[in-house]
């Protein structure tokens, strides 16, 4: 990949770039970067990702140079509890960036495929002083020409990669430039706002689950219903027989494959 970003159409994100060919994690390069005052909007980026992270303490697996793993580092002017927010405005603004292709958001941050197969995953962090952040981490991973033959046994059902979808190698840069645009027009929007409101309809036109009966793990609370969209803070909806709705805050959803409630 050619850095800089060649023809990057953005202001502030992405303008500084710090690559590795090689890193453990890209989320753990942005952080070292950020306690050494690394600016706003830089943009960590690897071509071979060794100990790649995942939400739920899971891996996150990407053959070296098939796809696209990065991290953005932020530093919002807003507090703590409105951080987590920033995950699914990431998702939000990936999957319109990719607008051309039959993808969607899963509650809370993946984007899959119209089959139900992840195609990108997001991890964030933050680190706080008292009430105030320090930054926060956006870290990405996109499989984009990753092969079926590529994919583990174990993942050869759950994921999938642009490749695979369109039947055709797609460029990396573009991808990210693509990305890059949409999700600083969006995320300066969200900071003024402070909440997803702006969003939410957006959300539901690209949401997987709108209207699936759900399990979702709460920890160890199970609560189950139809999804309806999220809340202005990014908690999932869950429709009740009786009309009334239960909201999910984070964990994992899983749909139901039975018809029968
Ligand atoms: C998930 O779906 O579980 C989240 C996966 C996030 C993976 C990305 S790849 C770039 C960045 N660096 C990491 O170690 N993880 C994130």
């Amino acid at each position: 990949m050619a850095l800089p970003l060649p023809n990057l159409m953005t202001r502030w994100m992405g303008r500084h770039i710090l690559y590795r060919e090689t890193t453990p994690s890209t989320n753990l390069l942005a952080e070292e970067a950020a306690k050494q005052d690394a600016p706003d909007g830089l943009l960590v980026l690897t071509d071979n990702q060794t100990a790649g992270r995942g939400r739920l303490n899971h891996k996150w697996f990407s053959p070296a140079g098939s796809n696209l793993t990065f991290s953005l580092l932020l530093r919002p002017s807003l507090p703590p509890g409105v951080i987590p927010q920033l995950s699914l405005l990431a998702a939000l603004s990936l999957v319109e960036s990719l607008q051309h292709l039959p993808l969607c958001i899963k509650w809370p941050n993946d984007v899959w495929d119209k089959q139900g197969r992840k195609i990108a995953g997001i991890l964030s962090t933050m680190s706080c002083t008292g009430i105030t952040v320090d930054y926060a981490i956006v870290g990405i991973g996109i499989n984009v020409n990753l092969t079926q033959e590529e994919l583990p046994s174990e993942l050869q059902n759950t994921a999938s990669s642009l490749r695979i979808l369109t039947g055709l190698p797609l460029c990396k840069t573009q991808i990210l430039r693509g990305f890059l645009k949409q999700f600083e027009m969006d995320y300066e929007c969200w900071q003024h706002h402070a909440t997803l409101s702006p969003f939410l309809d957006r959300w539901k036109k690209n949401d997987y689950l709108c209207g699936k009966k759900l399990t979702v793990e709460q920890g160890n609370t199970i609560l189950d219903g139809y999804a309806d969209g999220i809340t202005p803070q990014g908690n999932l909806l869950l429709k009740q027989p009786d009309g009334s709705c239960l909201q999910a805050t984070a964990g994992d959803a899983h749909i139901w494959r039975r018809t029968s409630f």
